[in-house]
């Protein structure tokens, strides 16, 4: 073990309970299929997709090859001036574009999933205001939702603490409970309740993931529709953060399209690129990109930052939709889910300490009481899993490539975990 005083590095002080785990040798220095290795030698299972982000595993082929054909071709160009984007940013939009739900028209790419929300939000703002109606500035989110870090994602993000600790953040943001916070009247209603309090007419916005990842709480269709509807009909703009969701995660390209939702605009990032490089994008309606369209050029909204669409980062995410189109990637989830869902269920059972589990295709949270115990358990059996801010579970969301075989090695080692802390129920 070093002292984090000795490292060159500076994390985040949340991590910092991470950051005191870490010793030069369980540092990762490999990846090979869904497995990685560390400086010291040890092979783990990634039930956790990295940071739920690589999707295809560690060494793709196809992904790989394609960004080492770019490099060799044309490493970088800007997409937000001068009027020069990479020819690929037109390729890549062009294949991925067919696979949305098919009332979503256009594509900006941004470079991570906080910055895809914040230009949702302030695209969102721009249109009404240019509309002639600024007064719509609020932006609701869900308590528990997240949408990102930093000073407009940050305040999107259902997390108080990160609303005080180094605020204001982006102000003119509203948070209200989801459906699946306990608080006595079934709760279905209430972030429309809140939205028809606070007066829809002032609201712009309102950005929900389908599914929170903070504890995976699947929205159902129901509640997602009697949002859309509320919005429809109240003029306010319906985003859709698919950065977690979106690019296979529940057996589709998005959970929008499984659902058969229409959002105004909708988030991609992580699986975009199934973490090979930084991406993620805004998905725009025909109709909103038509009233923008109907703006004079000189009023459009000036946003962007220079790696945005990063040629590399295009060149893999056009590997990554290929491979999802072709590879069997999307059945694999939804097989390998089924039989994750089943198998978790099964251990479950045997464990009073773990209360509960939920999720849809290969996401799902495990409850007890110390995540944090269970998840050193897996890991000292060789399974890294996630754990959340503030909700008691662990998060099981490995590479959508993952086998039978794997499926089974995570479920029995959390089986074996749970075996071992009896009393991680408190
Ligand atoms: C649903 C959702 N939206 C947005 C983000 C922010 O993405 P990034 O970390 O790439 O900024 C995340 C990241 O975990 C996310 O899960």
């Amino acid at each position: 073990m070093i002292s984090p005083a000795d490292y060159p590095l500076w994390n985040s002080p949340a991590m910092s309970a991470y950051l005191k785990e870490v010793s030069p040798e369980t540092m990762l220095a490999e990846g090979r299929g869904v497995r990685v290795r560390d400086a010291g030698g040890r092979w783990f299972l990634d039930a956790r997709s990295g940071l739920w982000n690589v999707t295809l595993g560690y060494d793709h082929p196809g992904v790989k090859e394609a960004i080492k054909r770019q490099l060799d071709t044309l490493p970088y160009a800007n997409l937000i001036g001068y009027g020069r984007p990479s020819a690929l940013s037109l390729t890549a939009a062009g294949a991925l574009l067919p696979h949305l739900p098919g009332h979503l028209s256009k594509i900006r790419y941004c470079g991570n999933g906080s910055q895809a929300v914040e230009t949702a939000v302030l695209l969102s703002r721009f249109l009404h205001r240019a509309e002639g109606a600024p007064e719509r500035e609020a932006v609701f989110g869900m308590w528990r939702g997240f949408h990102g870090l930093g000073a407009g994602a940050g305040a999107l993000t259902g997390i108080p603490y990160l609303h005080h600790q180094a605020g204001p953040l982006l102000p003119g943001v509203a948070h209200a409970p989801g459906p699946f916070e306990s608080h006595g009247d079934g709760g279905t209603e209430d972030l429309r309740l809140a939205m028809a309090d606070y007066g829809p007419e002032r609201i712009s916005a309102v950005v929900v993931e389908p599914v929170v990842g903070e504890g995976v709480h699947v929205l159902t269709e129901d509640y997602l529709r009697s949002l859309a509807g509320f919005c429809r009909s109240n003029g306010i703009h319906l985003i859709i953060d698919e950065v977690t969701t979106g690019m296979g995660r529940t057996g589709a390209f998005t959970r929008t399209g499984q659902l058969g939702l229409r959002p105004d605009l909708l988030t991609l990032g992580k699986g975009l690129t199934s973490g090979y490089a930084p991406l993620s994008a805004v998905v725009l309606s025909a109709e909103f990109y038509q009233r923008l369209h109907q703006l004079p050029l000189e009023r459009q909204l000036f946003v962007g930052s220079t790696h945005d669409g990063h040629p590399l980062a295009l060149a893999a995410s056009l590997a990554v939709v290929e491979a999802l189109t072709t590879e069997g990637v999307l059945d694999n989830v939804r097989e390998r889910g089924r039989e994750l869902e089943q198998r978790l269920n099964d251990v479950v059972k045997r464990h009073p300490s773990a209360t509960a589990v939920r999720g849809t295709g290969l996401m799902y949270a495990i409850e007890v009481d110390r995540p944090d115990l269970l998840r050193h358990a897996m890991e000292a059996r060789g399974v890294l899993v996630s754990t959340l801010a503030r909700w008691p579970a662990i998060v099981i969301i490995p590479p959508l490539v993952i086998s039978a075989d794997e499926v089974e090695e995570i479920t029995l080692v959390l089986d074996q975990a749970l075996g071992e802390l009896p009393g991680l129920a408190g």
